[in-house]
């Protein structure tokens, strides 16, 4: 099949800046602006997976992408855009893809604007009696309903990859509440999500496939007691992007985590059952942790996991697939063979295989 790696490349460089993210960056330059975006390495190596069975084409999911695509016509988008601007950015180019009625790999606009929406997304957990944080949306502190304890969690409604989840999110009263929703608001222009604090274990649970034969990878523990000394027990910005780095990693996963067989099974019916509700195709990862009584709740849920190439880079997606004896590669190319079983390409992509 012609396949086309759709990705949002993280820029290194002030001057490479897309203009209007330029001109951004000169009301507000938080350090994790790029941090959701792929970096030229992890391009590199999807597209070299996906080239292993496939004609492969590179489209950046630039302004100039709708006409690219247009041009291009694929059999396949493999998509891992995350988008330009908004809070619906991850549905852009599956959007435009339905337009041109173009196949892609993932979750569709809907379900990947849902997903972005904490809020929402909470809503549409607790409606189908999934466990998962008491929460609101507040703007000042003074209005926290009576029913939360501190310590609680404040973070943006609509981030990824911990962009505003730092070691303070976790506040014990409400003059750090105030702060932190203050901080939310002037750093990310949006609301704050306050939620009851979760202080038990920490998985994270890959997923490949659709409906009720999704395939759950092995599950990936957080170890949360090997971040620094006084740190705060989440996995925060720091801890993700600062703490843990590829000279000094930090022990910090645990794959397949050590788990009582009861307790994995409650935590897979769960990520299960969540990524069935929210509509989740083909590939997804389902953050989880315990309450203080042991019992499982989502955190939430990315429809485009992150899949850092190298092993030392500690990301939790390409970790599960290792664990089930995926290599990059083939964890890669399990994800297209979930798109197409689902969208009956099966032939064109077997078809494929056979002149190769
Ligand atoms: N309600 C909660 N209770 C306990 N810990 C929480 C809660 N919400 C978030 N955390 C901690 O903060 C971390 C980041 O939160 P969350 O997963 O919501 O952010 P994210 O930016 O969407 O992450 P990702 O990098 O997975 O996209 C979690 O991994 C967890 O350690
Ligand atoms: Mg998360």
């Amino acid at each position: 099949m012609h396949i086309v790696l759709s990705f949002n490349q993280s820029v290194a460089e002030e001057d490479d800046q897309p203009p209007s993210l330029k001109q951004l960056n000169t009301q507000h330059t938080p350090q994790d602006l790029y941090a959701e975006w792929d970096d030229i390495e992890t391009i590199q190596a999807v597209a070299e997976a996906l080239g292993q069975e496939h004609q492969v084409s590179l489209v950046n999911a630039d302004l100039d992408a709708f006409a690219k695509f247009r041009a291009l016509r694929p059999d396949l988008v493999f998509n891992m855009a995350e988008g330009l601007y908004g809070g619906s950015r991850e549905s852009q180019i599956p959007a435009m893809l339905e337009m041109l009625q173009i196949p892609y790999t993932g979750s569709d606009p809907v379900t990947l604007g849902i997903c972005l929406d904490k809020l929402r997304t909470k809503e549409i957990l607790t409606f189908h009696q999934i466990p998962n944080p008491a929460f609101v949306q507040l703007r000042h502190a003074s209005d926290l309903p009576v029913h939360f304890n501190f310590p609680v969690l404040v973070k943006p409604t609509l981030e990824g990859s911990s962009k505003g989840i730092t070691d303070k999110s976790l506040v014990h009263n409400a003059m750090e509440l105030q702060i932190q929703l203050d901080s939310v608001w002037s750093g990310y222009q949006q609301p704050a999500l306050v939620e009851e604090f979760l202080c038990g274990r920490e998985f994270t649970v890959a997923l490949i496939g659709n409906g009720t034969a999704v395939q759950v990878l092995p599950i990936v523990e957080i170890d949360l007691s090997t971040l620094p000394a006084g740190a705060n027990p989440i996995y925060s910005y720091e801890a993700k992007w600062l703490w843990d780095t590829e000279i000094a990693p930090l022990q910090i996963f645990h794959c397949p985590a050590q788990l009582e067989p009861l307790l994995q099974r409650k935590i897979e019916d769960l990520c299960r059952k969540a990524f069935i509700h929210l509509g989740c195709r083909d590939w997804c990862r389902v953050d989880v942790r315990l309450d203080a009584s042991g019992h499982p709740q989502i955190i939430e849920v990315n429809p485009l996991p992150g899949v850092l190439p190298r092993p030392e880079q500690n990301s939790c997606f390409p970790k599960a697939a290792r664990a089930a004896g995926l290599s990059y590669p083939e964890m890669i190319l399990s994800v297209v063979n979930a798109a197409c079983e689902r969208l009956d390409l099966v032939e064109k992509n077997d078809a494929h295989r056979c002149l190769l």
